[in-house]
């Protein structure tokens, strides 16, 4: 059985697919969020979830927020790390903490549109596709290892609004895909590439293009 602790910042819907997807040999050990009202950290209390709250405003600074984080996560002895929309900037000590062991999901086909405001800026480059990217975790920004990618089409008529409900929609299949995998011990990472072992080599690759 691997533990799992995920991290949040606010509705926390990955994490609910995450859940919801029932994947076996894991178990949801905690739920943890750096803002007290994350609507997430209710809806995991209200399924019998450990959740935590970590404000990271009452720290002076953000090693001292990261490190007090990770002993939240070590007592929950976290096999896999998973950030579910988990809005910080972390610290080199603590993405390397967790090297190969903590992954994160990000709206956009990296490495295009790492940061913020992805959806906005694929509309504004006039992209045809966009899509979601999950990938393990370094110290450079949302540069990790790929694990794998969801693509959806970018219509005429998108907002980023409306280009994010449809990304979030193969975030929430393709993220629990992942998960499972680490949980198989299928992800084997070379460098700067992931090897999904024994799955076919096109699933990594989600594409929703209706
Ligand atoms: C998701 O779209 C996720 O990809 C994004 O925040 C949203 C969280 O939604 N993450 C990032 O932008 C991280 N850089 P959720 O709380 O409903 O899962």
């Amino acid at each position: 059985m691997k533990n799992i602790v995920i991290l949040i910042s606010g509705r926390g819907s990955n994490m609910q697919a995450i859940v919801e997807a029932g994947i076996p040999g894991a178990r949801i050990a905690a739920v943890i969020s750096n803002r007290a009202d994350a609507a997430g950290l209710a809806w995991a209390a209200a399924r019998g979830i450990a959740t935590e709250a970590l404000d990271h405003t009452a720290y002076p600074d953000r090693p001292a927020f990261d490190s007090a984080l990770a002993a939240v996560i070590d007592r929950h002895q976290a096999d896999l790390v998973v950030l579910a929309g988990f809005m910080r900037i972390l610290t080199p000590d603590f993405t390397s903490h967790y090297a190969g062991r903590m992954i994160n999901v990000h709206p956009s086909l990296l490495p295009a549109f790492s940061g913020l405001h992805t959806h906005q800026r694929a509309i504004d480059a006039g992209c045809a596709v966009a899509g979601a990217t999950v990938h393990f975790v370094t110290a450079e920004l949302d540069h990790g290892p790929i694990v794998a990618q969801g693509v959806v089409p970018v219509l005429p008529d998108d907002s980023a609004a409306s280009l994010a409900e449809r990304v979030l929609r193969i975030e929430h299949r393709l993220y629990p895909q992942a998960v499972r995998w680490f949980v198989e011990d299928r992800l084997h990472i070379n460098g700067h590439r992931v090897e999904v072992r024994d799955v076919e080599p096109a699933a990594r690759a989600l594409v929703a293009l209706d």
